[in-house]
């Protein structure tokens, strides 16, 4: 039976495209979600004709306001949704939103966590000087990037790497990655509750 999925996302989106054109089993992106009205996303939506929409975060900078989170929780509830997954979605997700969706919220970082959580992993990994970086497809939790790994993929970090060139090659490995994760939760081999830690 096919699995409604909602992304939500900040950025550029190509998270949102690997998802789109990936092998998600019965899972099926049915709509994108952004915080940002100037996101990258919004577009590759119109281009992969995918529904999307704005929704208007709240007050606070890097997370959503309880009334807000309330009703994107009730708009997702309304609509079927049954598995969020955040793709560069640069807030934290606490409230209304996880208690409705507990077990069935996943989300993309660049680093195998839970080394370097928060912003700029991959720079963190890159200055800190670690020789082997990678991925991290996870369900969440109340923490910040925190929450039962589902897949992990490394990348080593060669002589000539530089940050950018390194997040390159993670977010190529993150767009493999998410879509297996997806398929696994959708076909019922990766549970929240079973994800070993
Ligand atoms: C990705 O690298 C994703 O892992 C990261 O934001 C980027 C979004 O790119 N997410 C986080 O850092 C969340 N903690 P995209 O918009 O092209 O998918």
């Amino acid at each position: 039976m096919e699995t409604k999925i909602a992304v939500l996302a900040s950025g550029a989106g190509s998270n949102f495209k690997a998802l789109v054109a990936g092998d998600t089993g019965p899972g099926t992106v049915d709509i994108l979600l952004t915080d940002n009205k100037d996101a990258g996303a919004l577009k590759l939506a119109e281009e992969l004709g995918i529904e999307s929409k704005y929704l208007y975060p709240g007050k606070y900078k890097t997370r959503f306001g309880i009334v807000e989170e309330e009703f994107w929780a009730r708009f997702l509830i309304h609509r079927g949704v049954e598995l969020i997954c955040l793709a560069g979605l640069m807030r934290i997700i606490k409230g209304p939103l996880l208690e409705a969706f507990h077990g069935r919220i996943m989300n993309i970082h660049p680093s195998l966590l839970p080394a370097f959580p928060g912003l700029d992993a991959q720079g963190q990994a890159f200055n800190y000087g670690v020789k082997v970086a990678g991925c991290t497809v996870h369900y969440v939790d109340n923490g910040t990037d925190t929450g039962p790994i589902i897949l992990q993929e490394s990348v080593v970090v060669l002589e000539s790497d530089h940050r950018d060139s390194l997040a390159e090659r993670i977010l190529t490995k993150e767009h493999e990655i998410y879509p297996k994760a997806v398929k696994a939760h959708c076909l019922g081999r990766a549970v929240y509750s079973k994800v070993v830690r």
